[in-house]
C-alpha cells in the first residue's frame, strides 16, 4: 500500500492557505480587496446592488446588467405568507433573530423547485432569491416574533438597503441613514476564507445545495468570536461611562485574561481597513448627532489602550455595532444585519466552490485510546 504522508497544520488553520479564490483577499498590512477593488474605494463610491453584482459575477456591471440585476432583486422581495404564519407560532420561543434568518432561509427552500440545481445560471438566480428574500425575512421575522407587529410588504421603488429599513421600521428612512447603512453593507460583504465562508464552502464541497450551505454559514456567523462580536462590543460600550471608565474596564478585562470584544483579528495585525471607513462614517454621524460624542471618545480610548497594552487593533465589528446604534437599530439585529450583507459573499463562494470542487475532508490527529475490548458481549448478529 502506498504510504500516506500526512501534513500537520496549525490549530485553527492559522496562516494556512487551503484553496484558490478570486473573490476577495485580506492582507495583514491592512488591505481588503473585492474582485480587484479596494474596500475603501467601493465603500465611498459604490452601493449595495453594484458591489453585490461585482462579488457574485466577478466584474462590475454595465448599465443594462445593473438594471437587470436590480429588477431581479426587486422581483424576489416577496416571501410566502405561510412563512410568516410559522413565525407567529415561534413568538416567545428561545430564538434570536439570526436563528429566525436560518429558519426562514430553510423554509424558503421548500418553495424553490430548483433548490438542488448546481448549474451556474440557476445558482446565480438562487443567490438573487436568497439575498433579496433574506432581507424580507429578517425585517418581518423581527417584527413578528420579537416586536409583536404585523409584517410589512416590501416596496419595489426603493433600493435594497432602503427597502430593508422601510420594512423593519415601517417608514422610509432618510437619505443619510440609508446611505450609511448601505456603506456598512459593502464593508461586511465578503472577507476571503473567514469562518462562516469556509463553513459554507465545506458544505458546498459535499455538493449539498446552496440553501443548506448558507444556512450553515449563518450558524457560524452567530458566534461571538465572529459576527456575534458586533452585538457584544456594543453592549460592552454601553456600560462604559467615560474615557477613565474605558481604561479601567480594559485593564480589568485583560488582567482576567478575557477578550475585549471587537478587538483582534486572525489576519489584520495592524489595521482592519474597514474600521478606517467606519470611523469616517462615525465622524459624519457626529456632525448630525452630537449626542454620540461621548461614545466616540470612549471608542477612541479603547483603541488607544488596546494598542498601548497589547498592540491589538479594533476590528470592523467594534465600529459597525455602534454605528447601527446611532441609526436607532436594536442590538439583537446587528449580527443578522452582518448576515444580510455577507450572504452575497457566501453565495459567491458556494458557486466558486462547486464549480471547481474537491470535497473538504481533513484528518484529525487522533489522540484517543486504541485496542480497548468492549465489555458487554451481546452477539446480536449470531442471535438473529
Ligand atoms: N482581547 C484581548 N486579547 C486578545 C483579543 C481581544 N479581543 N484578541 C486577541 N487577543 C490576544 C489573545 O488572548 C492571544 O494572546 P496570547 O497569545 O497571550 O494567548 C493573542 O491576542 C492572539 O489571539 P487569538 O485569540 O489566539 O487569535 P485568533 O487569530 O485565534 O483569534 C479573534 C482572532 C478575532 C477570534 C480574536 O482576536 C477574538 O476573540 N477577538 C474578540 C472577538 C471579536 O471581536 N471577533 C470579531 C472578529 S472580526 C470580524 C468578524 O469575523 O466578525
Amino acid at each position: 500500500m502506498e504510504r500516506i504522508e500526512y501534513v500537520r497544520v496549525p490549530k485553527g488553520l492559522e496562516n494556512v492557505i487551503v484553496d484558490k479564490s478570486s473573490i476577495s483577499v485580506s492582507d495583514p498590512e491592512g488591505e481588503l480587496i473585492y474582485r480587484g477593488y479596494e474596500i475603501g474605494d467601493l465603500a465611498e463610491n459604490s452601493f449595495f446592488e453594484e458591489t453585490a453584482y461585482l462579488i457574485l459575477k466577478g466584474k462590475l456591471p454595465n448599465e443594462d446588467e445593473l438594471g437587470d440585476f436590480i429588477s431581479k432583486l426587486k422581483r424576489e422581495r416577496d416571501v410566502p405568507d405561510e412563512i410568516f404564519e410559522i413565525f407567529i407560532k415561534l413568538k416567545g420561543k428561545y430564538l434570536t433573530p439570526i436563528d429566525v434568518q436560518r429558519i426562514g432561509l430553510e423554509l424558503l427552500m421548500a418553495y424553490d423547485e430548483k433548490w438542488y440545481s448546481q448549474s451556474y445560471d440557476d445558482l446565480i438566480l438562487r443567490a438573487i432569491k436568497i439575498i433579496s428574500k433574506l432581507a424580507t425575512i429578517t425585517a418581518n421575522g423581527y417584527r413578528i416574533i420579537f416586536k409583536n407587529k404585523e409584517p410589512i410588504k416590501p416596496r419595489y421603488d426603493l433600493g435594497h438597503s432602503e427597502n430593508f429599513l422601510y420594512m423593519l421600521k415601517g417608514e422610509v428612512p432618510d437619505n443619510f441613514s440609508s446611505r450609511i447603512f448601505d456603506i456598512t453593507m459593502i464593508l461586511y460583504m465578503d472577507h476571503d476564507f473567514n469562518a462562516s465562508t469556509f463553513t459554507t464552502r465545506c458544505v458546498g464541497s459535499t455538493l449539498s445545495d446552496i440553501y443548506s450551505a448558507i444556512s450553515a454559514g449563518l450558524g457560524a456567523l452567530k458566534g461571538p468570536l465572529h459576527g456575534g462580536a458586533n452585538e457584544k462590543a456594543t453592549e460592552m460600550l454601553l456600560k462604559i461611562k467615560d474615557e477613565n471608565d474605558a481604561e479601567r474596564y480594559i485593564m480589568e478585562t485583560l488582567a482576567k485574561k478575557e477578550k475585549v470584544m471587537g478587538f483582534g483579528h486572525r489576519v489584520y495585525k495592524k489595521l482592519d481597513p474597514r474600521t478606517a471607513v467606519a470611523k469616517k462614517i462615525f465622524a459624519k454621524i457626529l456632525e448630525k448627532k452630537p449626542q454620540y460624542l461621548n461614545m466616540y471618545k470612549i471608542m477612541l480610548k479603547f483603541e488607544e489602550v488596546m494598542w498601548r497594552e497589547r498592540k491589538i487593533p479594533a476590528n470592523v465589528d467594534f465600529w459597525i455595532g455602534p454605528i447601527y446604534y446611532t441609526l436607532d437599530l436594536d442590538i439583537p439585529l446587528y449580527t443578522p444585519l452582518f448576515a444580510l450583507s455577507r450572504v452575497v459573499g457566501w453565495a459567491a463562494h458556494y458557486i466558486e466552490q462547486v464549480q471547481e470542487n474537491k470535497i473538504i475532508r481533513p484528518k484529525a490527529d487522533y489522540v484517543g485510546p486504541r485496542g480497548l475490548n468492549f465489555p458487554y458481549k451481546r452477539n446480536w448478529l449470531s442471535k438473529l
